[in-house]
Protein backbone atom coordinates (compact mmCIF):
# COMPACT_ATOMS: atom_id res chain seq x y z
CA UNK A 1 0.00 0.00 0.00
CA UNK A 2 1.52 3.72 -0.89
CA UNK A 3 0.71 6.17 1.63
CA UNK A 4 -0.51 9.59 0.67
CA UNK A 5 0.76 12.51 2.61
CA UNK A 6 2.08 15.86 1.53
CA UNK A 7 5.63 16.71 0.50
CA UNK A 8 7.97 19.81 -0.66
CA UNK A 9 8.86 19.25 -4.90
CA UNK A 10 10.81 21.29 -6.97
CA UNK A 11 9.73 20.95 -10.22
CA UNK A 12 12.59 22.62 -12.67
CA UNK A 13 15.52 24.60 -12.54
CA UNK A 14 15.01 27.76 -10.11
CA UNK A 15 11.19 27.56 -9.70
CA UNK A 16 9.76 28.09 -6.40
CA UNK A 17 8.68 24.71 -4.50
CA UNK A 18 5.03 23.37 -4.18
CA UNK A 19 3.49 21.51 -2.14
CA UNK A 20 2.51 18.68 -3.84
CA UNK A 21 0.69 14.83 -3.18
CA UNK A 22 2.96 12.38 -2.91
CA UNK A 23 3.42 8.56 -2.71
CA UNK A 24 5.39 6.71 -0.59
CA UNK A 25 5.32 2.83 -1.02
CA UNK A 26 5.43 0.19 2.23
CA UNK A 27 9.13 -0.12 2.80
CA UNK A 28 10.28 -3.62 1.26
CA UNK A 29 13.39 -5.60 1.75
CA UNK A 30 15.86 -3.26 3.45
CA UNK A 31 14.18 -0.51 3.67
CA UNK A 32 11.87 2.02 6.30
CA UNK A 33 8.99 4.40 6.49
CA UNK A 34 9.86 7.45 8.58
CA UNK A 35 7.07 9.34 10.34
CA UNK A 36 9.04 12.65 9.65
CA UNK A 37 9.15 15.18 12.64
CA UNK A 38 11.49 17.85 11.73
CA UNK A 39 13.44 18.71 8.77
CA UNK A 40 16.01 21.95 8.47
CA UNK A 41 16.35 24.07 5.48
CA UNK A 42 20.17 23.48 4.29
CA UNK A 43 21.63 25.19 1.66
CA UNK A 44 21.96 22.02 0.07
CA UNK A 45 18.26 22.35 -0.89
CA UNK A 46 18.36 25.33 -2.50
CA UNK A 47 21.23 24.25 -4.86
CA UNK A 48 18.66 21.58 -6.09
CA UNK A 49 16.21 23.59 -6.47
CA UNK A 50 18.76 26.10 -8.54
CA UNK A 51 20.08 23.08 -10.74
CA UNK A 52 23.01 22.83 -9.15
CA UNK A 53 23.35 19.18 -8.35
CA UNK A 54 21.90 17.42 -11.24
CA UNK A 55 18.95 17.51 -13.12
CA UNK A 56 16.80 15.27 -12.38
CA UNK A 57 13.55 17.52 -11.72
CA UNK A 58 11.33 16.70 -9.90
CA UNK A 59 13.18 16.77 -6.56
CA UNK A 60 11.99 15.90 -3.02
CA UNK A 61 13.73 18.09 -1.02
CA UNK A 62 14.51 18.19 2.48
CA UNK A 63 17.06 15.71 3.97
CA UNK A 64 18.16 17.21 7.54
CA UNK A 65 15.61 15.24 9.58
CA UNK A 66 14.15 13.14 12.70
CA UNK A 67 11.32 11.25 13.37
CA UNK A 68 9.72 8.16 14.67
CA UNK A 69 9.76 4.78 12.43
CA UNK A 70 6.49 3.47 11.30
CA UNK A 71 7.10 0.38 9.59
CA UNK A 72 10.08 -1.57 8.77
CA UNK A 73 10.91 -3.98 5.59
CA UNK A 74 11.98 -7.45 5.45
CA UNK A 75 15.45 -8.01 7.22
CA UNK A 76 15.54 -5.02 8.97
CA UNK A 77 16.66 -5.94 12.55
CA UNK A 78 18.45 -2.54 13.86
CA UNK A 79 15.39 -0.23 14.43
CA UNK A 80 11.71 -0.95 15.16
CA UNK A 81 8.54 0.78 14.56
CA UNK A 82 8.31 3.38 17.39
CA UNK A 83 12.37 4.21 17.49
CA UNK A 84 13.68 7.84 17.42
CA UNK A 85 15.66 8.40 14.76
CA UNK A 86 18.18 10.86 12.63
CA UNK A 87 17.97 10.16 9.15
CA UNK A 88 21.77 10.07 7.64
CA UNK A 89 22.91 10.56 3.85
CA UNK A 90 25.49 8.07 3.79
CA UNK A 91 24.53 5.02 5.09
CA UNK A 92 27.47 2.78 4.79
CA UNK A 93 27.50 -0.59 2.51
CA UNK A 94 30.33 -2.64 4.70
CA UNK A 95 31.53 -4.43 1.57
CA UNK A 96 33.11 -1.67 -1.19
CA UNK A 97 36.91 -1.68 -2.00
CA UNK A 98 37.12 1.54 1.13
CA UNK A 99 34.45 0.43 3.82
CA UNK A 100 37.02 -3.01 3.36
CA UNK A 101 40.00 -0.80 3.62
CA UNK A 102 38.64 -0.13 6.87
CA UNK A 103 37.61 3.49 5.77
CA UNK A 104 33.94 3.14 5.86
CA UNK A 105 33.44 7.12 6.45
CA UNK A 106 34.28 7.32 2.93
CA UNK A 107 32.18 4.09 1.95
CA UNK A 108 31.88 4.57 -1.89
CA UNK A 109 28.57 2.51 -2.65
CA UNK A 110 26.77 4.19 0.59
CA UNK A 111 22.65 2.53 0.40
CA UNK A 112 19.41 4.04 -0.40
CA UNK A 113 15.86 2.87 -0.37
CA UNK A 114 15.25 0.76 -3.99
CA UNK A 115 11.86 1.61 -4.24
CA UNK A 116 10.74 5.33 -5.39
CA UNK A 117 8.56 7.33 -4.10
CA UNK A 118 6.41 9.40 -6.74
CA UNK A 119 4.15 11.87 -7.26
CA UNK A 120 0.60 11.02 -7.46
CA UNK A 121 0.41 10.76 -11.53
CA UNK A 122 3.11 8.14 -10.99
CA UNK A 123 5.97 10.44 -11.96
CA UNK A 124 8.98 9.02 -9.70
CA UNK A 125 10.80 11.79 -7.60
CA UNK A 126 14.99 12.14 -6.74
CA UNK A 127 14.74 12.14 -3.00
CA UNK A 128 17.10 14.81 -1.81
CA UNK A 129 20.49 12.83 -0.93
CA UNK A 130 18.62 10.17 -1.23
CA UNK A 131 16.11 11.38 1.87
CA UNK A 132 13.44 13.48 1.03
CA UNK A 133 12.08 14.68 3.83
CA UNK A 134 10.29 17.80 3.58
CA UNK A 135 6.87 15.28 3.67
CA UNK A 136 5.24 13.90 6.17
CA UNK A 137 6.53 10.31 5.66
CA UNK A 138 9.42 9.32 3.56
CA UNK A 139 10.99 5.81 2.50
CA UNK A 140 14.60 5.49 3.44
CA UNK A 141 17.76 2.57 3.71
CA UNK A 142 17.15 1.49 7.06
CA UNK A 143 20.62 1.84 7.45
CA UNK A 144 19.67 5.71 6.50
CA UNK A 145 17.76 5.92 10.28
CA UNK A 146 20.33 5.85 13.45
CA UNK A 147 18.26 5.31 16.47
CA UNK A 148 19.33 8.21 19.12
CA UNK A 149 18.22 9.14 22.45
CA UNK A 150 14.74 10.08 22.13
CA UNK A 151 15.33 13.08 25.12
CA UNK A 152 16.36 14.74 22.15
CA UNK A 153 13.85 17.59 20.81
CA UNK A 154 13.38 16.68 16.88
CA UNK A 155 13.58 19.97 15.69
CA UNK A 156 17.90 20.14 16.84
CA UNK A 157 18.02 16.39 16.46
CA UNK A 158 17.43 16.21 12.93
CA UNK A 159 19.99 19.42 12.23
CA UNK A 160 22.95 16.69 13.23
CA UNK A 161 21.50 15.11 9.95
CA UNK A 162 23.53 17.20 7.61
CA UNK A 163 24.68 20.57 8.44
CA UNK A 164 26.04 20.43 12.03
CA UNK A 165 27.17 17.27 11.39
CA UNK A 166 29.01 18.25 8.19
CA UNK A 167 30.48 21.22 9.60
CA UNK A 168 31.17 19.90 13.02
CA UNK A 169 32.78 16.70 11.55
CA UNK A 170 34.95 19.18 8.90
CA UNK A 171 36.53 20.31 12.07
CA UNK A 172 36.98 17.80 13.86
CA UNK A 173 37.17 14.82 11.61
CA UNK A 174 38.19 16.13 8.09
CA UNK A 175 40.58 18.73 9.30
CA UNK A 176 41.45 16.88 12.94
CA UNK A 177 41.44 19.87 14.89
CA UNK A 178 42.72 19.93 18.43
CA UNK A 179 43.32 21.51 21.53
CA UNK A 180 45.45 24.17 21.31
CA UNK A 181 45.10 24.45 17.29
CA UNK A 182 44.19 28.04 15.76
CA UNK A 183 40.95 27.47 13.47
CA UNK A 184 39.34 29.55 10.68
CA UNK A 185 35.91 29.26 9.54
CA UNK A 186 35.38 31.04 6.66
CA UNK A 187 31.28 31.25 5.67
CA UNK A 188 29.19 30.72 9.10
CA UNK A 189 26.05 29.53 8.16
CA UNK A 190 25.39 26.32 9.69
CA UNK A 191 27.25 24.52 8.52
CA UNK A 192 30.42 27.00 9.18
CA UNK A 193 29.12 27.38 12.44
CA UNK A 194 28.76 24.21 13.61
CA UNK A 195 32.51 23.58 12.99
CA UNK A 196 33.13 26.55 15.33
CA UNK A 197 31.38 24.35 17.74
CA UNK A 198 33.10 21.58 17.22
CA UNK A 199 36.23 23.55 17.18
CA UNK A 200 35.54 25.15 20.30
CA UNK A 201 34.70 21.24 21.58
CA UNK A 202 38.14 19.98 20.97
CA UNK A 203 39.84 22.52 22.59
CA UNK A 204 41.18 24.87 19.93
CA UNK A 205 42.46 27.65 21.29
CA UNK A 206 42.50 30.40 18.11
CA UNK A 207 39.31 30.18 16.39
CA UNK A 208 38.46 33.10 13.66
CA UNK A 209 34.66 33.47 11.78
CA UNK A 210 34.58 34.99 8.64
CA UNK A 211 31.82 36.24 6.84
CA UNK A 212 30.37 38.93 4.90
CA UNK A 213 27.12 39.11 7.04
CA UNK A 214 27.45 41.08 10.68
CA UNK A 215 24.41 38.93 11.88
CA UNK A 216 26.26 34.96 11.08
CA UNK A 217 29.43 36.98 12.80
CA UNK A 218 27.49 37.50 16.07
CA UNK A 219 26.03 33.90 15.77
CA UNK A 220 29.52 32.59 15.44
CA UNK A 221 30.70 34.30 18.51
CA UNK A 222 27.80 32.49 20.43
CA UNK A 223 29.51 29.61 19.16
CA UNK A 224 32.76 30.03 20.49
CA UNK A 225 34.75 32.00 18.10
CA UNK A 226 37.48 34.22 19.34
CA UNK A 227 37.57 36.41 16.38
CA UNK A 228 35.43 37.70 13.45
CA UNK A 229 36.21 39.06 10.18
CA UNK A 230 33.60 40.88 7.85
CA UNK A 231 35.47 39.69 4.37
CA UNK A 232 33.68 42.82 2.70
CA UNK A 233 35.65 45.14 5.30
CA UNK A 234 39.20 43.28 5.66
CA UNK A 235 40.66 40.84 3.58
CA UNK A 236 40.34 37.76 5.41
CA UNK A 237 43.56 36.29 4.43
CA UNK A 238 45.32 39.60 5.99
CA UNK A 239 43.58 39.12 8.93
CA UNK A 240 43.73 35.50 9.99
CA UNK A 241 47.42 35.76 9.17
CA UNK A 242 47.51 38.59 11.97
CA UNK A 243 45.32 37.33 14.52
CA UNK A 244 47.79 34.09 14.35
CA UNK A 245 51.09 35.55 14.58
CA UNK A 246 52.04 36.41 11.08
CA UNK A 247 51.06 32.75 10.50
CA UNK A 248 48.20 31.57 9.25
CA UNK A 249 45.65 29.09 10.76
CA UNK A 250 46.74 25.67 11.54
CA UNK A 251 43.11 24.48 9.76
CA UNK A 252 40.87 26.62 7.61
CA UNK A 253 37.67 25.15 6.37
CA UNK A 254 35.71 26.88 3.54
CA UNK A 255 32.17 26.41 4.40
CA UNK A 256 31.07 28.69 1.05
CA UNK A 257 32.60 26.56 -1.68
CA UNK A 258 33.49 28.79 -3.90
CA UNK A 259 36.99 29.51 -5.66
CA UNK A 260 37.65 32.61 -3.56
CA UNK A 261 36.84 31.42 -0.65
CA UNK A 262 39.31 28.24 -1.31
CA UNK A 263 42.50 30.63 -1.92
CA UNK A 264 41.38 32.19 0.91
CA UNK A 265 41.64 29.15 3.02
CA UNK A 266 44.68 27.98 0.88
CA UNK A 267 46.21 30.74 1.71
CA UNK A 268 44.87 31.74 5.09
CA UNK A 269 46.87 28.70 6.36
CA UNK A 270 50.27 28.34 8.51
CA UNK A 271 53.06 26.38 6.35
CA UNK A 272 52.05 22.47 6.12
CA UNK A 273 48.73 23.73 7.69
CA UNK A 274 45.37 21.99 6.31
CA UNK A 275 42.79 23.12 4.20
CA UNK A 276 39.73 21.61 4.40
CA UNK A 277 36.38 22.38 1.80
CA UNK A 278 32.98 21.59 3.19
CA UNK A 279 30.98 24.05 1.11
CA UNK A 280 29.79 22.55 -1.94
CA UNK A 281 30.77 24.14 -5.62
CA UNK A 282 28.49 24.30 -8.57
CA UNK A 283 29.97 22.65 -11.77
CA UNK A 284 31.10 25.75 -13.66
CA UNK A 285 33.66 26.93 -11.23
CA UNK A 286 37.21 26.37 -11.30
CA UNK A 287 40.24 26.79 -9.23
CA UNK A 288 43.68 28.45 -10.20
CA UNK A 289 46.64 28.40 -7.97
CA UNK A 290 50.55 28.41 -8.65
CA UNK A 291 51.27 24.48 -8.38
CA UNK A 292 54.84 26.09 -6.73
CA UNK A 293 52.56 27.24 -3.49
CA UNK A 294 50.56 23.85 -3.52
CA UNK A 295 53.83 22.38 -3.27
CA UNK A 296 55.81 24.98 -1.10
CA UNK A 297 52.90 25.60 1.28
CA UNK A 298 52.58 22.20 2.37
CA UNK A 299 50.45 20.60 4.00
CA UNK A 300 46.74 18.79 3.32
CA UNK A 301 44.19 20.06 1.17
CA UNK A 302 40.67 18.03 1.92
CA UNK A 303 37.44 17.45 1.14
CA UNK A 304 34.77 17.14 3.65
CA UNK A 305 31.68 14.57 2.77
CA UNK A 306 29.36 15.12 5.44
CA UNK A 307 31.91 15.82 7.49
CA UNK A 308 33.68 12.21 7.23
CA UNK A 309 31.00 11.02 9.86
CA UNK A 310 30.57 7.53 10.66
CA UNK A 311 26.49 7.76 11.93
CA UNK A 312 26.17 4.93 14.05
CA UNK A 313 29.37 6.42 15.69
CA UNK A 314 28.75 10.02 15.34
CA UNK A 315 25.29 11.00 15.89
CA UNK A 316 24.04 9.51 19.40
CA UNK A 317 27.58 10.97 20.79
CA UNK A 318 26.36 14.25 19.86
CA UNK A 319 22.91 13.86 20.93
CA UNK A 320 24.58 12.56 24.31
CA UNK A 321 26.74 15.79 24.50
CA UNK A 322 23.40 18.15 23.47
CA UNK A 323 21.38 16.19 26.61
CA UNK A 324 24.22 17.08 28.96
CA UNK A 325 24.51 20.73 28.12
CA UNK A 326 27.49 20.70 26.08
CA UNK A 327 27.01 21.19 22.67
CA UNK A 328 24.32 23.81 22.32
CA UNK A 329 22.32 22.40 19.07
CA UNK A 330 19.23 24.61 19.91
CA UNK A 331 20.93 27.21 19.11
CA UNK A 332 21.09 26.84 15.40
CA UNK A 333 17.63 26.50 15.16
CA UNK A 334 16.90 30.53 14.28
CA UNK A 335 12.55 29.69 13.85
CA UNK A 336 10.30 27.09 13.06
CA UNK A 337 7.95 26.63 9.89
CA UNK A 338 5.37 24.64 8.55
CA UNK A 339 5.61 22.58 5.17
CA UNK A 340 4.00 25.32 2.92
CA UNK A 341 6.77 28.07 4.34
CA UNK A 342 10.29 26.58 2.51
CA UNK A 343 10.21 28.36 -0.41
CA UNK A 344 9.92 31.87 2.18
CA UNK A 345 12.85 29.64 4.35
CA UNK A 346 15.04 29.97 1.21
CA UNK A 347 14.69 33.49 0.70
CA UNK A 348 15.63 34.41 4.74
CA UNK A 349 18.43 31.98 3.89
CA UNK A 350 19.57 33.87 0.94
CA UNK A 351 19.62 36.87 2.72
CA UNK A 352 21.01 36.06 5.21
CA UNK A 353 18.53 36.30 8.46
CA UNK A 354 18.28 32.58 9.48
CA UNK A 355 20.97 29.92 10.70
CA UNK A 356 18.77 27.22 10.25
CA UNK A 357 15.09 27.24 9.41
CA UNK A 358 13.18 24.16 10.65
CA UNK A 359 9.86 22.26 8.97
CA UNK A 360 8.09 20.64 12.26
CA UNK A 361 5.51 18.46 11.01
N1 LIG B 1 30.14 18.73 2.59
C1 LIG B 1 28.97 18.39 3.07
O1 LIG B 1 28.76 17.23 3.41
C2 LIG B 1 27.90 19.43 3.24
C3 LIG B 1 26.77 19.19 4.03
C4 LIG B 1 25.82 20.22 4.17
C5 LIG B 1 25.99 21.42 3.51
N2 LIG B 1 27.08 21.61 2.74
C6 LIG B 1 27.35 22.87 2.03
O2 LIG B 1 27.91 23.79 2.94
C7 LIG B 1 27.68 25.12 2.46
C8 LIG B 1 27.11 25.98 3.56
O3 LIG B 1 25.82 25.52 3.91
P1 LIG B 1 24.90 26.35 4.93
O4 LIG B 1 23.65 25.57 5.06
O5 LIG B 1 25.70 26.71 6.12
O6 LIG B 1 24.62 27.64 4.03
P2 LIG B 1 24.27 29.14 4.48
O7 LIG B 1 23.75 29.80 3.26
O8 LIG B 1 23.44 29.11 5.71
O9 LIG B 1 25.69 29.75 4.88
C9 LIG B 1 26.64 30.21 3.97
C10 LIG B 1 27.36 31.39 4.64
O10 LIG B 1 28.45 31.80 3.82
C11 LIG B 1 28.50 33.21 3.85
N3 LIG B 1 29.26 33.66 2.67
C12 LIG B 1 28.84 33.70 1.39
N4 LIG B 1 29.82 34.17 0.59
C13 LIG B 1 30.89 34.41 1.40
C14 LIG B 1 32.20 34.88 1.18
N5 LIG B 1 32.61 35.21 -0.05
N6 LIG B 1 33.02 35.00 2.24
C15 LIG B 1 32.60 34.68 3.48
N7 LIG B 1 31.37 34.21 3.75
C16 LIG B 1 30.52 34.08 2.73
C17 LIG B 1 27.06 33.64 3.89
O11 LIG B 1 26.91 34.97 4.36
C18 LIG B 1 26.47 32.60 4.85
O12 LIG B 1 26.54 33.03 6.18
C19 LIG B 1 26.76 24.96 1.24
O13 LIG B 1 27.56 24.97 0.07
C20 LIG B 1 26.15 23.59 1.45
O14 LIG B 1 25.72 23.02 0.23
C21 LIG B 1 28.04 20.65 2.61
ZN1 LIG C 1 31.05 0.88 1.60
ZN1 LIG D 1 22.34 19.51 3.93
Amino acid sequence: MAHEVRGVVATGKGKPVSLETILVPDPGPGEALVKVQACGVCHTDLHYREGGISDDFPFLLGHEAAGLIEAVGVGVTDVVPGDFVILNWRAVCGSCRSCLRGRPQYCFATHNATQRMTLADGTPLSPALGIGAFAEKTLVAAGQCTKVDPAASPAAAGLLGCGVMAGLGAAVNTGAVSHGDSVAVIGCGGVGNAAIAGAQLVGATTIIAVDVDDRKLDWARGFGATHTVNAKQADPVERIRELTGGFGADVVIDAVGRPETFKQAFYARDLAGTAVLVGVPTPELMLELPLLDVFGRGGSLKSSWYGDCLPSRDLPMLVSLYLQGRFDLNAFVTETIGLPDVEDAFAKMHHGEVLRSVVLL
